[in-house]
């Protein structure tokens, strides 16, 4: 038997210091969307996500709150896994890095790592900034502050165990430039690809592994005085999640992972890092990492002092989880900076969801109820359906498949608008309130080939909007007709008597975040 093919896809793990916001679901939303693309083509696919618990940043965090880390991370937790569970994401496997399986497996590579010679003691003195957990170069910083997160790093010295990164250099151009090489992966879009390769071209440091002065981590199997950096740390989750070094028959089934997703901020760890520790520890490197921007909101950064951050559960409220999804994922281009204004995603909403796509169904459901009695008519004989209607809504699945291989959302989602807007069109040019009265075979058809249309957008839009789809196909009289060929649609199927607005409008005053 030909086995299935494996897609696997990962969000970065979040860190936990403090609770989800728009951003975290930037990322979560948009690798969803991939993972139910991919599953509903038929691919074995797992899709992980998780929280990032260990490290200074987190200590901090929970001893501002008097809290022990551990009794803090486990609130937090919750209010990631909520979120999720609202945006409707159907991540396959969440991680804790303080689960014990993932602190065992961190210890079991790095050991693996010190026995092949790949790390050594040594002195570190350098800049760390403590939002990041990353040491930074004077390079890095504008006006001596860290330009993520405002704050001057501190000055650290420490004796500690080293990775030697420094070796990788050759290894890394190599893997990313030559497609036949063993250790090849893609790092993208293009853009970002160049910044790395241009890094790595400058010349790689060997990078410190392990913090003498924290305890909160893994401890160094080989030191136990010593626990793991947290970023080594964190990296280490997208393989122990699927098995590593337990179940290395699961493991293998997965990895290499297909895709990892994250924003620009972390892409040094994921391009350059993580994939020299894998080559260090005799394992494959991802297929691909893909960093898409960073948005801002009414042009400024989020942040607390600001009093501008977004929580998943406001867009839920407001737009609801799959309008809240759909707008998130679809309203700049994937993988360039971009700016969320509330105001004109409700616009967006009102134009693109309640008018086009929620009256589409709304006026073809009330036709069917007073034109043929709540039945789907037989198509009429001798009257063909719409070509570019049926062309559209078919073709939209191989459009989509294209645009996600590109993770290009905006295309997914076009490929389904032209067929709504053709669909509207259909319906003003066949005007079945007059073949009601002059031609009953002309008006079965259109009415037939409106509902299939419509049938087909339901399951196209399905990994953008899982719940909203099946709602369409509910009132369509069609749920679990989920097949993406034409002409599935039996007729005399009764669509829902009563047609009720897929994504009732909402009012622009209430724009305003609360
Ligand atoms: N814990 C590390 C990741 C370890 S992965 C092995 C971390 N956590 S984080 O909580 O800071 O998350 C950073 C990620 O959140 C970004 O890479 C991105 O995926 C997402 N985003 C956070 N804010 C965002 C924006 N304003 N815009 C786009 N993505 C955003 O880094």
């Amino acid at each position: 038997m030909e086995r299935m093919s494996t897609y696997y896809i990962t969000t970065p793990i979040y860190y936990v210091n403090d609770v989800p916001h728009i951003g975290h679901a930037y990322t979560t939303v948009a690798a969803d969307v991939l993972a139910r693309h991919y599953r509903r083509r038929g691919f074995d696919v797992f899709f992980l996500t998780g929280t990032d618990e260990h490290g200074a940043k987190i200590a901090e965090a929970a001893a501002k709150h008097g809290l022990t880390p551990k009794a803090y991370v486990d609130g937090i937790v919750e209010r990631f896994k909520e979120a999720w569970r609202a945006l409707e994401i159907s991540n396959d496997f969440f991680i804790r890095t303080s689960d014990p399986h993932h602190e065992a497996g961190v210890a079991a590579f790095l050991q693996t790592l010190f026995d092949a010679g790949e790390i050594y003691k040594g002195v570190y003195e350098g800049l760390y900034c403590v939002g990041c957990e990353q040491f930074k170069t004077e390079e890095d910083l504008v006006n001596g502050l860290c330009p993520y997160h405002n704050i001057a790093p501190t000055l650290y010295s420490e004796e500690n165990y080293f990775f030697r990164l420094s070796r990788y250099q050759e290894t890394l151009l190599r893997a990313l430039t030559d497609p036949a090489d063993p250790n090849h992966y893609a790092v993208n879009p293009p853009t970002r690809l160049n910044e790395v390769l241009g890094k790595i071209r400058l010349g790689l440091s060997d990078v410190s592994i392990s913090r003498a002065s924290l305890t909160w981590g893994v401890p160094l199997p080989f030191d136990p005085t010593q626990v793991a950096y947290v970023w080594i740390d964190a990296l280490l989750n997208y393989v122990t999640a699927i098995g590593y070094p337990d179940d290395l028959a699961r493991f293998r089934h997965y990895w290499p992972a297909d895709l990892h997703l994250m924003a620009k901020d972390i892409l040094w760890f994921h391009a350059i890092l993580w994939p020299a520790m894998l080559i260090a520890g005799g394992l494959r490197p991802p297929k691909e990492v893909f960093a898409h921007g960073f948005f801002t909101i009414g042009g400024q950064r989020m942040s607390k002092t600001l009093g501008n951050v977004i929580a998943p559960a406001d867009l839920v409220a407001r737009f609801g989880a799959d309008a809240a999804r759909y707008l998130l994922v679809t309203d700049f281009p994937f993988g360039t900076d971009g700016d969320f204004n509330l105001d004109s995603l409700v616009t967006r909403y009102n134009a693109e969801l309640a008018n086009d796509l929620g009256n589409l169904l709304n006026r073809t459901v009330s036709m069917v109820n007073r034109f043929t009695g709540g039945a789907v008519p037989t198509p009429g004989a001798g009257q063909p359906v719409d070509d570019e209607l049926k062309s559209l809504a078919t073709g939209a699945f191989e459009r989509m498949d294209r645009a996600f291989e590109a993770l290009d959302f905006m295309a997914a989602a076009d490929a389904v608008r032209d067929v709504v807007t053709r669909a509207n069109r259909y319906i003003e040019e066949m005007a079945p309130w007059q073949l009601a009265r002059t031609n009953q075979d002309r008006l079965a058809t259109v009415l037939y080939t409106l509902v299939e249309a419509e049938r087909l957008i339901a399951v196209a839009l399905w990994p953008f909007m899982p719940a909203a789809s099946d709602r369409m196909l509910d009132q369509l009289g069609l749920r679990g007709q989920t097949s993406t060929a034409w002409g599935v649609t039996a007729p005399s199927t009764r669509v829902s008597p009563q047609p009720r607005p897929l994504f009732p409008r909402i009012e622009s005053g209430a724009a305003s975040p609360r």
